[in-house]
């Protein structure tokens, strides 16, 4: 069957067309339309601005993924939408535009969980991955550990406490002086730096969440406080000896990254552990990061994890893994319904 997703949570508009023939998923198109340019002007996404140009970018977004998917749309057999966690402003754009086309074409609607979207990307890349998969989901909204014991079932088992991963690579490359989005800058300055120039700290949660007593709380994460030190570092150095020179931001990027890194990769091979893993994945925006896939990578192999990311283009927000965890959803016999609505707190435990 043919399936088309549609994806507009945060600052990407994007359609993509996903097939599977006896259960291996092909893509067919992954088109994205990034808002970054009008963004970075900001420091950061402006959500009024973001929903106005979803609205003008989704007719010419599925357009071209339908082209160049090289069907039609009468051709497409069902429709899948991010239904939620996001923008409201930006999800309702998708979701409104998903149920009149499913209306205006009488195909049926299938709602995603964008981080199910993130997690199903891991399978969309490589086919069937032995399960248990730890999988940890990080982005810019999102730093969770999910383990999948069953294909379309997530368990989450630690989450952040405070700021997402990429939040912090957002906050810090801005307190640099680095621009939007600030993943992607931080790891290319990262890599001209010295990763033990500047020391800071790495929080463990050693209590349980208040909000999840049942969950011992020691595979959550914490980023504020990271975000926090960077800050305190780079006022004291800048008022005592004025503006950071190129190659101290270098040092600052690195030493940020390899803490960020470290914390991210500790939980998640203490996860694989715990619960059995047979297989461990890093999925989402910050899973693009050069140093996070090669730590890895390392670990894993150290530890005799068989280690799966998705391609670059498959890690930051894309249709393709809506259209995956649809077919997912689809072929679990679930539909959306005309009334369904866009769920900016929409959640995935
Ligand atoms: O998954 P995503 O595209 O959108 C959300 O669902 O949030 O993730 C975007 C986040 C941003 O915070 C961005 O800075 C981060 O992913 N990111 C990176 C890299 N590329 C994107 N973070 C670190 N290194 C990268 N190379
Ligand atoms: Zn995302």
């Amino acid at each position: 069957m043919r399936m088309l997703g549609i994806e507009t949570s945060c600052d990407e508009t994007s359609a993509a067309v996903v097939s599977d023939t006896n259960g291996t998923w092909t893509i067919g198109s992954n088109i994205v339309a990034s808002q970054a340019a009008i963004h970075t002007e900001w420091g950061g996404v402006v959500p009024e601005l973001a929903s106005r140009q979803h609205i003008r970018d989704i007719c010419g977004v599925v357009r071209a993924a339908v082209d160049t998917a090289k069907t039609d749309l009468k051709d497409i057999d069902a429709i899948a939408v991010t239904q939620g966690p996001g923008l409201v402003g930006s999800l309702l754009v998708g979701v409104s535009f998903a149920k009149s086309l499913a209306l205006s074409l009488n195909r049926p609607l299938v709602a995603v969980h964008h981080l199910a979207g993130h997690i199903e990307s891991l399978f969309l890349q490589h086919g069937d991955l032995p399960l248990p998969l730890v999988a940890l989901v990080v982005s810019g909204g999102h730093t969770s550990l999910y383990v999948v014991k069953e294909l379309g079932s997530y368990v989450r088992v630690g989450k952040t406490r405070d700021d997402a991963a990429g939040e912090a690579y957002d906050k810090v490359a801005k307190l640099l002086g680095l621009g939007y989005p600030g993943g992607p800058i931080i790891d290319k300055r990262a890599r001209d730096g010295r990763d033990d120039a500047v020391a800071l700290p790495s929080a463990r949660m050693t209590h349980a969440d208040r909000n999840n007593p049942n969950l011992k709380g020691d595979l959550d994460f914490s980023f504020s406080g990271l975000k926090t030190a960077v800050l305190r570092h780079v006022r004291e150095r800048t008022e005592r000896d004025g503006p950071l020179t190129d190659s101290e931001i270098n040092d600052i990027s690195a030493s940020f990254q390899r803490a960020a890194v470290n914390a991210l990769l500790d939980r998640t091979f203490e996860a694989a552990e715990r619960y059995g893993a047979l297989s461990v994945g890093i999925a989402g925006g910050v899973s693009a990061n050069s140093r996070l896939r090669k730590d890895f990578a390392d670990r894993a192999a150290r530890l005799g994890f068989p280690a799966y990311v998705p391609a670059i283009s498959l890690s930051t927000d894309n249709a393709a893994m809506i259209a995956a965890a649809g077919l997912r959803n689809f072929h679990a016999g679930k539909r959306a319904a005309m009334d369904l609505n866009a769920d900016p707190s929409l959640e995935l435990t």
